[in-house]
């Protein structure tokens, strides 16, 4: 599968070919403008590949119904989408068709780490979460990030079968990122998720990590196995294990 943006002749992903089995997870890693948030707006359907296709269980993508595989994919976005509504309403339009399913709304939040925050908002879930309006407020961008989770939690809750984490983690504090980290797989299992990141604390989890390298995968395995290989990403991982170290 290729694609280029529109007007730029040079493809961004060239020949690319990724296998997500169902129920397991995968971690992306590349350098920044390596193609990443591109493979999950083609993942979402949001853009449609150039040349070659994308399939589900065999299926080419474009052959499916549309909402049906919007239903089927939650997406966390790197800057995640800001509806000027309230709290409640911005998670439940992770699965719009049960947004009376309250319960459901709360059990996410505690999950996403987000219920914190709803408490702290002045009128807890119908808070307004824009300034343009009278009464509302604005999160921060790693509230944002949780309430994001939270959505795609929902959207799983609901039938989401399969998760796309861009960059999750980004904007959150340190002690945020840790508790997502020892929730990353109780938050995933079951589902088949694409994990984003330049955090290997997220990535090394994964089951299968992927790197992405000029618009190709060059290197696959699980994080052991592309440490031991010496390649891109064991190099990758021991620039950033030196910077941690004590
Ligand atoms: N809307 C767009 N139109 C044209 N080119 C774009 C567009 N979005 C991204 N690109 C280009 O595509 C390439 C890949 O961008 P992409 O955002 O997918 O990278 P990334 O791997 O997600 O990077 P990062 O780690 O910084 O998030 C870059 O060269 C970028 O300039
Ligand atoms: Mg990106």
């Amino acid at each position: 599968m290729t694609f280029s943006y529109p007007g730029r002749s040079d493809p961004v992903l060239d020949g690319i070919d990724l296998e997500l089995r169902a129920g397991t997870s995968t971690a992306v890693v590349g350098v920044n403008g390596a193609g990443k948030t591109t493979l999950v707006s083609l993942l979402s359907r949001l853009r449609e590949p150039t040349t070659g296709r994308i399939t589900a269980d065999g299926v080419d993508l474009r052959e499916l119904d549309p909402a049906g595989w919007q239903r089927t994919v939650a997406v966390v976005f790197q800057d995640p989408v800001r509806y000027p509504l309230s709290a409640y309403d911005n998670v439940a339009l992770g699965a719009i068709e049960h947004h009376g399913d309250r319960e459901g709304v709360e059990a996410v939040a505690e999950r996403a780490g987000f219920a914190g925050v709803v408490e702290g908002l002045p009128h807890g879930w119908d808070t307004l979460l824009t300034r343009e309006l009278p009464g509302g407020v604005d999160l921060s961008g790693g509230q944002w990030q949780r309430l994001a989770l939270a959505r795609a939690l929902f959207a799983a809750r609901h039938g989401a079968r399969v998760l796309v984490l861009d960059e999750p983690t980004s904007a959150l504090d340190v002690r945020g990122e840790a508790a997502f980290y020892e929730r990353f797989l109780d938050i995933t299992r079951g589902l088949t998720t694409v994990v984003i990141s330049h955090r290997f604390a997220t990535v090394r989890r994964a089951g299968t990590v992927c790197v992405l390298d000029s618009g190709r995968v060059t290197e696959r395995g699980t994080h052991d196995e592309l440490v031991a290989a010496g390649g891109t990403y064991a190099e990758m991982y021991a620039v950033q294990a030196a910077r941690f170290a004590p």
